[in-house]
């Protein structure tokens, strides 16, 4: 075995001939390595329409006896939304080992290098979407989000809401170098202050949302928006494409969301009641939703929706301080977590975390310090992470054995802190 990139966290151990490497020119060999994990093909027309998003100077691999790259990683420098604030997130991406390099402990040494240079960096917290959600729970991830995907009968009823049939809508072909701008905007208005909301903040992964090619379509037509405006401004679009299918002489095609965006309730309102009712359609797909989405709000008959709840974003806390001084809580709380993190001692051990007064953006700030007082609650930072973002409690994961409390009344209440009104969510990832 050979071991280097020690950080102050743990060591990056690989089997004996690999080697921990930046991948500076070596892109497209980088890119093969995905190819072979992911078991997709390379495709000019693909590759021409979508740009590569990476950031190659954080882009990672692991080269194997032979020289060859035989695992890969890279992060995106995200600002994550979180409780009250942002924290700056290394956006865990394109995994991947190839196939005949598996279960060597490849994928164990890239997430201990990751963790190390994310602390290295400065950035608090890792975040990522999962291909398997098996995989990373045991490199301290905690599931943090979930995201809704409903599936609902055309024509199902919703709920009324005024002002929604005076806003003016438009379904037209999606052209990027039109709708760029207000996709931005509106998307980012939508999802203010929910956490995990992450932007697509830079010119390349704004132009990489909305392409497109063939390929993608699986039978359908090419993607479609359609925005509400009051007259002056946008206050909601969809990104949407139908796939048309006959059953029996009868129109049973399907309406296909990537996805969905609201500034308020009318707006809302009005795009569901447009999606709901397109001819010779049969069934809305929603796509990713937040799990306090107005829709199921909206609906006359909630059963009439088929749900299904997928894991969303998962977050790893890297500097445990930084982390936790980022949010801002939902009540006061003064407490001594007993912290265990197998793979970055720097977070083990025992924390104070107490609040302070609210601050003028509302919620209670906190000041987390070393404390050597007897512990109140007992967590893995898997569990923590897990918390992070507001939408997991954590009185729920102590009913699952998961936490422990030793004083009484003390989980209830950073329980209750923790919490926060708005679920979180990523509403893209790739
Ligand atoms: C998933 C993947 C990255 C794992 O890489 P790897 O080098 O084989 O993983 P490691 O050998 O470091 O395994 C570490 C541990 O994770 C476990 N593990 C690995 N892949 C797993 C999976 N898909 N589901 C559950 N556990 C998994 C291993 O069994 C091992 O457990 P152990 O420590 O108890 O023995 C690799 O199989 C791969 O590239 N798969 C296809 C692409 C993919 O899914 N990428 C992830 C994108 S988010």
């Amino acid at each position: 075995m050979t071991t280097g990139g020690a950080g102050h966290g743990g060591m990056t151990t690989l089997p004996d001939g690999y080697r921990l490497v930046d991948v500076g020119e070596r892109r497209e060999e980088f890119l093969d390595v995905d190819r072979l994990a992911f078991g997709f093909a390379s495709d000019p027309e693909v590759d021409a329409a979508v740009p590569v998003t990476l950031d190659w100077s954080r882009a990672v691999g692991v080269e194997g006896p032979d020289g060859r790259l035989a695992a890969v990683h890279a992060s995106f420098p995200f600002a994550m939304p979180v409780p009250g604030g942002t924290v700056a997130t290394a956006g865990l991406t394109w995994v991947g080992v190839r196939p005949d390099h598996r279960r060597r402990g490849l994928l164990s040494a890239m997430i201990t290098e990751h963790l190390d240079r994310t602390a290295r960096r400065g950035e608090p917290v890792s975040a990522l979407f999962a291909a398997e959600a098996a995989i990373y729970g045991r490199f301290g991830y905690g599931g943090a989000a979930d995201a809704l995907h409903l599936t609902l009968p055309r024509g199902a009823a919703l709920r009324p809401v005024p002002g929604s049939a005076e806003l003016d809508l438009r379904l037209e072909p999606l052209d990027p170098a039109v709708h760029d701008d207000v996709v931005h905007a509106v998307h980012a208005a939508a999802g203010a202050g929910r956490p995990g909301w992450i932007l697509r903040d830079t010119d390349v992964l704004r132009r990489r949302h909305l392409v497109d090619p063939p390929a993608w379509r699986q039978g359908g037509e090419p993607l479609r928006v359609v925005t509400v405006a009051d007259g002056r401004d946008v206050r909601g679009y969809a990104l949407l494409r139908r796939v048309e299918r006959w059953e029996d002489g009868r129109p049973r095609g399907a309406v296909r969301i990537r996805e969905v965006a609201a500034v308020d309730a009318a707006a809302a309102h009005r795009l569901w009641s447009f999606l709901l009712d397109l001819d010779l359609t049969a069934t809305v797909e929603t796509g990713m939703l937040a799990v306090d989405d107005a829709l199921p709000h909206l609906l006359v008959d909630p059963r009439a929706a088929t749900s299904r709840l997928q894991d969303n974003l998962w977050v790893r806390i890297v500097d445990l301080p930084g982390a936790l001084t980022a949010r801002r809580y939902a009540a006061g709380f003064d407490v001594v977590l007993e912290v265990a993190d197998a793979r970055r001692p720097s977070n083990a051990g025992r924390w104070r975390v107490r609040t302070e007064a609210p601050d003028v953006a509302g919620g209670h700030v906190a000041e987390v310090t070393r404390s050597t007082d007897p512990a109140d609650v007992t967590v893995d930072v898997r569990e923590l992470g897990a918390a992070l973002l507001g939408g997991r409690s954590l009185v729920a994961m102590q009913r699952a054995g998961l936490v422990t409390e030793h004083r009484p009344g003390s989980l209830a209440a950073v329980a209750t802190a923790f919490g926060w009104p708005f679920a979180p969510v990523c509403s893209w990832g790739w």
